[in-house]
């Protein structure tokens, strides 16, 4: 088990809970049908079964998908016992367990190729999944694996921010470099957001609901709640990541600097995101 993998994205869960819009998520929960069949693509550790849950989705099929076994294999370790301990009625099968009347499992493979043998689904869910694809295939997938009328929410898609605090004269270069490297790897789009909303306003079904869904790093005095220091950590290894190879000039001082912040609970991130939800035309 990759145990980075799996913190940074536990990690994530207190600034995800606190980002997702709740317009979208009400919009969501007044469209969807009873005991919907729900995909979540890239599901990483599962940990949106927990907020389905919170929001009342008890009943149907859930399967998550992600590529990496590891987050995979946590998940399934985790959850169940995470929603015995929540008051929940859980049920071990042999493929996965049942928590209340909602069925569910964890499997791994690609998610996008996964995606084009489905059809039927009710409810497809992909959190911070589709800025690392091609945003028009991934469109086009989730639009012929959904029924008639069916959902595709799509929380915390990346749009082209990236912000430290306090200022730092680099911070303009390093913040285009830091995109302009998004956007090298195949397939990302670094304003993946705008664009998946420009997608959803072509096809036939209607974009239901955008809203914006920014993760808001800050600390709580002089720490960060939950295990978000881990986070922002992680986040700074991304970007140094990149100024190795950058000609971004004070990119040493830049980083250094940040880590300082963050060691004394200084340093407040911001990344720019949307929540939208589509659903497919009716006929
Ligand atoms: C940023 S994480 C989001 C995980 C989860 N949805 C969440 O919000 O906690 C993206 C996940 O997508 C997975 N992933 C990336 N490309 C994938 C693909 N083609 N098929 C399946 N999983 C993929 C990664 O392994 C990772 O777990």
């Amino acid at each position: 088990m990759n145990h980075t993998e799996t913190r940074y994205l536990e990690s994530k869960r207190s600034l995800d809970n606190r980002a997702r819009s709740l317009r979208v998520r009400d919009r969501l929960l007044s469209a969807l049908g009873p005991d919907p069949r729900i995909v979540d693509l890239g599901c990483g550790t599962g940990t949106i079964v927990s907020k389905l849950l919170e929001w009342g989705i008890d009943a149907g099929t859930y399967r998550g998908i992600d590529n990496d076994c590891g987050v995979v294999e946590f998940g399934r370790a985790v959850r169940p016992a995470e929603f015995r301990r929540a008051g929940y009625t859980v049920t071990e099968q042999e493929c996965g367990f049942t928590v209340e009347n909602l069925s569910v499992t964890y499997d791994t493979g690609d998610a996008m190729t996964m995606l084009e043998d489905m059809d039927g689904i009710d409810l497809l869910v992909a959190q911070a999944f589709a800025d690392l694809v091609p945003v028009s295939t991934l469109l086009s997938r989730v639009e012929s694996a959904l029924t008639p009328g069916g959902l595709a929410y799509l929380p915390i898609t990346f749009d082209a921010g990236t912000i430290f605090q306090p200022d730092h004269p680099a911070d303009r270069a390093v913040e285009q470099a830091y995109h302009a490297a998004i956007d090298l790897e195949p397939g990302r789009d670094v304003q993946a957001g705008r664009h998946l909303a420009d997608a959803c306003r072509r096809r036939a079904g209607d974009l239901l609901a955008m809203a914006g869904s920014d993760w808001v790093l800050r600390p709580d005095g002089d720490t960060y709640p939950a295990d978000e220091a881990y986070f922002l950590a992680s986040i700074l290894g991304f970007v140094e990541t990149v100024l190795v190879d950058s000609e971004v000039a004070e990119a040493e001082d830049w980083i250094e600097t940040r880590r300082e912040q963050l060691a004394a609970g200084e340093l407040t991130y911001v990344a720019h995101q949307y929540d939208l939800l589509y659903q497919t035309s009716q006929s």
